[in-house]
């Protein structure tokens, strides 16, 4: 996978203004996106990034029960990033939505306590993924966390071969770390010393797990 290149929310452009419609009723995305949201709002800190935003339904719910964050959304489709856009219009947030890839973003060191992402690894292949948490290590402060929600694996024989339906559609390639539970590792191979999953929830499609990391 070149730098620029990237699969968008739902592999294909002309799905993406289908994306909330469809992860709404199909993955349990308001229970999930919850467990980020709560679990947030009990961390200390002014900056938080959410990075492959996409549509920023998770970022607007965490600038709705943090005001006291500065939230930023970054992501390398713009067309997400205008239907995220659209969605914080003439609403009194402190939230802006910045267009960029994950291996190599515009942002300081040491400038975020928080760096939040979901469902967007299983869209990197293993050399992406290890340059975008290598990324998040250098924006992140000292001190700051790491949470991640995505496809991990799975919690029964069932819940693997429901996952091969977003396999068809996201790829093989990007989703095999995922499945086989290597991301964690990923993460530690990345300079985070302590790595431990929160929550576990099973879906129709698979297994998302979220994982927390400083
Ligand atoms: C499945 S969507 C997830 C969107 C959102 N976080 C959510 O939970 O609904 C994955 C997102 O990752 C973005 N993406 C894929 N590769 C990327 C990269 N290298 N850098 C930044 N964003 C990327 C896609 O454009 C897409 O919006």
């Amino acid at each position: 996978m070149k730098n620029n290149a990237y699969i968008p929310p739902l592999r294909f452009h002309w799905l993406t203004s289908f994306y909330d419609s469809l992860v709404a009723i199909t993955i349990r995305e308001a229970f999930f996106k919850k467990l980020i949201v709560d679990k947030v709002a009990n961390v200390k800190g002014n900056n938080i990034l959410d990075v492959g935003c996409g549509t920023g339904t998770l970022t607007k719910l965490i600038a709705e029960k943090s005001p006291k964050y500065t939230v930023i959304g970054l992501d390398a489709d713009q067309t997400a990033l205008d239907i995220s856009q659209k969605k914080v219009i003439g609403k009194d947030l402190n939230i802006s939505f910045r267009q960029g890839f994950g291996q190599e973003m515009p942002f300081s060191d040491n400038s975020f306590d928080i760096v939040v992402s979901s469902l967007f690894f299983h869209h990197l292949n293993r050399s992406a993924k290890l340059a975008t948490l290598t990324e998040i290590r250098r924006l992140l402060k000292p001190n700051g966390t790491l949470l991640i929600a995505d496809w991990g694996k799975p919690t029964s024989k069932f819940q693997r071969i429901l996952f091969f339906v977003v396999q068809l559609l996201d790829g093989f390639e990007t989703t095999k770390d995922n499945v086989d539970g290597v991301l964690p590792s990923l993460v530690v191979e990345s300079g985070f010393t302590h790595v431990s999953d929160l929550n576990i929830v099973p879906t129709p499609l698979g297994t998302i797990r979220l994982i927390e990391a400083n």
